[in-house]
């Protein structure tokens, strides 16, 4: 099988996905652990019996549904590869916009050696971010799920990051009553019957990271009324949330005494991130 006869029965076996060509392709670069690059150079070349087993074996994964970022391992997120799990989520694009709040309400501290926490860090995507950028930074990434504090912790060590620790914790209750300057996270907030559950990716994530009650905010509102003590003064709390929860976190954050509550919009103009700053 060459290269252009891969990716065209690839696109044959994921005809019913919009993304088939993408797929094809980043499979296949998978099997051959070569970059897209190879695939456009050499489209005679011929695939070995190992390189399309591999293939054929993702192909047939991705065409049940799974998401490409659990048949490969990996994903890119910020200037950083991650190692993915089914533990956890898989990181998003849109989680990227959190990371850019995060950073400008850092920049406001003039120490750059700021503490961060990360509530819910899965692979570990924002923590590691934040941390990359902010180099003088500690962060501390917590998770309950002791596959995900395993993965966050590989996934630091994959890039070259010590200023990041993790740790297993149901939300603060293993954080020693630090002072953060600031508290991010992208926690479980899909209601537990939407019908986005039987959708695309989210079928294979695990349930622990999506789902947070019938408002799907009860982890959120768990997190603000415990943030307070966790913050230093004018330290920030920053949540993602679902799109059409932006009014429900800013009035959370309002009732428990944040000031300059303020909702920040995704890549597609909807509603995403909340974020307030707490006066001791
Ligand atoms: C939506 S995922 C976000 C993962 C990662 N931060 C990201 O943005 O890709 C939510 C994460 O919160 C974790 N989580 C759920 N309930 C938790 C709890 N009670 N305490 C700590 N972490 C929790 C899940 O295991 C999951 O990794």
């Amino acid at each position: 099988m060459r290269i252009d006869d891969a990716i065209a029965w690839a696109k044959s076996q994921l005809k019913a996905s919009t993304s088939s060509d993408v797929d094809a392709k980043v499979l296949l670069c998978h099997a051959l652990d070569k970059p897209t690059s190879f695939l456009f150079t050499w489209p005679e070349f011929e695939l070995n019996d190992t390189q399309r087993s591999v293939f054929t074996d993702c192909v047939k994964q991705r065409a049940k549904g799974k998401p490409i970022a659990y048949i490969t391992g990996i994903r890119d997120f910020w200037t950083l590869t991650l190692k993915t799990s089914p533990a956890t989520l898989i990181p998003r694009p849109d989680t990227e916009v959190l990371v850019e709040q995060a950073l400008a309400c850092a920049s406001g501290f003039q120490n750059e050696a700021i503490d961060i926490c990360d509530l819910g860090t899965g692979t570990g995507a924002i923590a590691l971010a934040l941390a990359s950028e902010l180099p003088k930074s500690n962060v501390l990434g917590v998770d309950f799920i002791a596959d995900a504090v395993e993965l966050a912790t590989h996934n630091a060590t994959l890039n070259k990051i010590n200023n990041a620790s993790f740790k297993q914790s149901d939300w603060f209750s293993s954080v020693e009553a630090g002072k953060f300057n600031l508290i991010v996270s992208n926690p479980p907030y899909v209601e537990t019957n939407s019908p986005y559950l039987q959708q695309g990716d989210v079928r294979f994530e695990p349930d622990s990271a999506l789902t947070s009650g019938e408002d799907g905010l009860e982890d959120i509102r768990h997190i603000i009324h415990l943030a307070p003590s966790f913050l230093c003064d004018a330290g920030a709390l920053l949540f993602e949330h679902g799109f059409e929860q932006g009014q429900a976190v800013r009035n959370l954050l309002v009732q428990r005494g944040f000031s300059a509550v303020k909702t920040v919009q995704d890549y597609s103009g909807l509603d995403r991130v909340t974020l307030g700053y707490w006066k001791n």
